[in-house]
């Protein structure tokens, strides 16, 4: 019986053999002690891993959310730059409406009894000029002031600038107060109302939970320790659990993430559906590459003279952005998601066998016995034969 001849009656031949397995019991206390071993860890990675960790008989849904805000405290500066004046939430909070997106203002360069005029450009923003050749009427920088009108005029005793066609006087942005002007914004409040829904398991849930009375909403404060449940924040509190200093941050502005996790367990033995709050620095202030640090926008207020000319004053706005976001996914017990993951992750049994008559084969120190019983030729006469190859496994 040639089986590796090579000609094409015995490949034919071997085509149309039929292979069936066979029991070969090993009663060796090593591999059966590997074999049950490995049994053990897919058992382990079954129960630990996919169900315990993963919780791979969940159903899930994720959130849809809405959230409103409330910012409330006062101020009053007083410095050199700027009279006298109280501040409330309507002169610091922008936009009024209370989004989850809200910014509070803590320094500002403000450049008041702006009028449509003409005036030199400011030397840090264009070439300096000689005379009107240098200027080109008509022509507009976006990174200058204004249009220019062809002519060069002094900007101070010694430097002559295009003239620009723009609101005059034009702002002079560089004179950023060092200390941010709001200081007292570290002590302002903010309320934060966060109504979650997860649609497919028809559970509502809000941030003020069910316990929080109105009486100690008044006067609550959110403390990791002692208030965890408080939803009015201390900005100062906010910032420095992202790890950075508040009157650092306000001097220059930036974005602040406020993070609602709503992940849910919905079954019964876990039942837990709380938020977890948490704070963190959103805009890039890396300590080495910081072009362009903070966070700043421009906007003014217009006003008519008594003689019926338009002014306006405006503002470079300074301040922390900070943005509501909130994320998370809810479980509930569910038989399709049990039925699937428990059946991938047994199928991982089916290959303990075959790492172990690999290893039995390869690594034991009987495996020509065990080799030459694994494959057995049966010889049509009705006498079995071990494997014709005397030592390979697995030849047809
Ligand atoms: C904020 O309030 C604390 C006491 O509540 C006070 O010591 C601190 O000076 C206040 N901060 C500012 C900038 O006013």
């Amino acid at each position: 019986m040639s089986k590796n001849a090579g000609s094409c009656q015995s490949c034919l031949h071997s085509w149309f053999d039929y292979e069936t397995p066979k029991t070969l019991v090993i009663p060796s206390l090593g591999i059966g002690c590997v074999f049950r071993f490995a049994q053990l860890l897919v058992v382990l990675y079954v129960v630990g891993y996919v169900c315990v960790l993963q919780k791979g008989y969940q159903e899930t849904d994720s959130i849809i959310s809405t959230v409103t805000t409330k910012v409330k405290g006062y101020a009053f500066t007083n410095t050199s730059d700027m009279d006298p004046r109280f501040w409330d939430v309507a002169d610091y909070v922008m936009p009024p409406q209370g989004d989850n997106s809200f910014f509070v203002l803590t320094n500002m360069v403000v450049t008041p009894g702006q009028i449509q005029s003409r005036c030199p450009e400011l030397p840090n923003l264009s070439k300096l000029c000689v005379d009107d050749c240098d200027c080109m009427e008509g022509y507009s920088d976006p990174r200058g002031s204004g249009i220019q009108t062809g002519l060069c005029e002094n900007y101070s005793t010694t430097a002559k600038t295009c003239e620009v066609l723009s609101w005059c006087p034009l702002e002079i942005d560089t004179r950023l107060p060092k200390h941010a002007l709001l200081a007292a914004a570290e002590n302002f409040t903010v309320l934060i109302k966060n109504s979650i829904t997860y649609p497919k398991f028809n559970v509502h849930r809000r941030n003020i939970l069910p316990h929080i009375n109105s009486s100690y909403l008044k006067r609550c404060e959110f403390n990791r320790v002692t208030d965890p449940d408080c939803p009015i924040f201390r900005l100062k509190d906010i910032i420095s659990e992202a790890g950075e200093d508040f009157q650092d941050m306000a001097v220059k502005g930036g974005v602040l993430g406020i993070l609602i996790d709503w992940s849910c367990d919905l079954d019964w033995w876990a039942g837990k559906c709380y938020p977890k709050y948490s704070f963190r620095r959103l805009d890039n202030k890396h300590p080495v590459n910081n072009v362009a640090p903070g966070y700043n926008f421009r906007f003014a207020k217009y006003y008519k003279t008594p003689d019926g000319e338009e002014t306006r004053t405006l503002i470079k706005a300074f301040g922390i952005r900070f943005d509501v976001i909130v994320f998370g996914t809810a479980g509930k017990f569910g038989i399709v998601p049990t039925i699937v993951n428990l059946g991938a992750a047994f199928s991982f049994l089916g290959l303990v066998p075959a790492v172990i008559d690999w290893l039995m084969l390869t690594c034991s120190s009987r495996r020509h016995l065990y080799s030459r019983q694994k494959v057995t030729y049966l010889i049509e006469d009705g006498e079995a034969e071990s494997t014709p190859m005397g030592t390979s496994y697995g030849t047809q």
